[in-house]
C-alpha cells in the first residue's frame, strides 16, 4: 500500500462519517414513534453487512500480507548477518565474531532476474532489522536479526535493478549507515 493508497482510504472513510453526520443531523427533527420490529431488522441487515463486508475485506487483502513465502524451490540461499554497523551478504553463514574479524564480507548481492531467494537473517551482536526496498524506494518485507536465532525471508526478485537494504532495528550510534544492497539482473 503506497502513502496515495493510504490517503484515499483515509479521504472515503471521513467522507463515510461526515454523510453519516449529516444524515443523522437532518433526520433528527423530531420525536417520532418508535418500530422496534423495524429497528431490530435494520440492526440485522446492518450487522450481516457489515459482517460480509469485513469477510470480502480479508479475502481480498489477506494474499497481500508483506511477508510472501512463494511456494516450491528456492533459487538462491543468502546469509545475512548483522554487526554493528555492517550486513554480510553471503553464500555461507557466518557464525563467530572471530569469523567476521577474518574476513571482509560482501554488503552486496548479486541475484538472477525471476529467482526466489531465502535470506538466512541472523546477528552477531545486538537486534538489527534487514530490510529490502525495491528499486523505487518502497518496502518490499523485513524481518529481525536476532541473536540466536535464523530467521528465513522468501523474497522474488520479478525486475532488475538495485534493491537496498536498511537496518530498521535502532541499534547505536551508527545504525543509519548500516545498510546493503541486492544487485538484481
Ligand atoms: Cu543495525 Cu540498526
Amino acid at each position: 500500500m503506497t502513502t496515495r493508497d493510504i490517503a484515499i482510504v483515509f479521504a472515503i472513510a471521513a467522507a463515510v462519517i461526515v454523510a453519516v453526520f449529516a444524515y443523522v443531523a437532518v433526520r433528527s427533527g423530531g420525536a417520532a414513534e418508535i418500530d422496534y420490529g423495524a429497528a431490530t431488522r435494520l440492526r440485522r441487515a446492518f450487522f450481516l453487512g457489515f459482517a460480509a463486508l469485513l469477510v470480502v475485506s480479508l479475502v481480498l487483502t489477506l494474499p497481500r500480507m508483506p511477508y510472501p513465502v512463494p511456494a516450491g524451490r528456492v533459487d538462491r540461499v543468502v546469509h545475512v548477518t548483522g554487526k554493528q554497523y555492517a550486513f554480510a551478504l553471503t553464500d555461507a553463514p557466518v557464525t563467530s565474531l572471530e569469523g567476521w574479524e577474518e574476513g571482509t564480507y560482501p554488503q552486496v548481492a548479486e541475484v538472477k532476474t525471476g529467482s526466489t531467494v531465502e535470506f538466512r537473517v541472523a546477528t552477531l551482536d545486538v537486534n538489527h532489522g534487514f530490510s529490502v526496498y525495491s528499486p523505487d524506494g518502497e518496502l518490499m518485507a523485513q524481518t529481525q536479526a536476532m541473536p540466536g536465532y535464523v530467521n528465513r525471508l522468501r523474497l522474488r526478485f520479478e525486475r532488475p535493478g538495485t534493491y537496498t537494504v536498511f537496518c530498521l532495528e535502532y541499534c547505536g550510534m551508527g545504525h543509519h549507515r548500516m545498510r546493503g544492497a541486492i544487485e538484481v539482473r
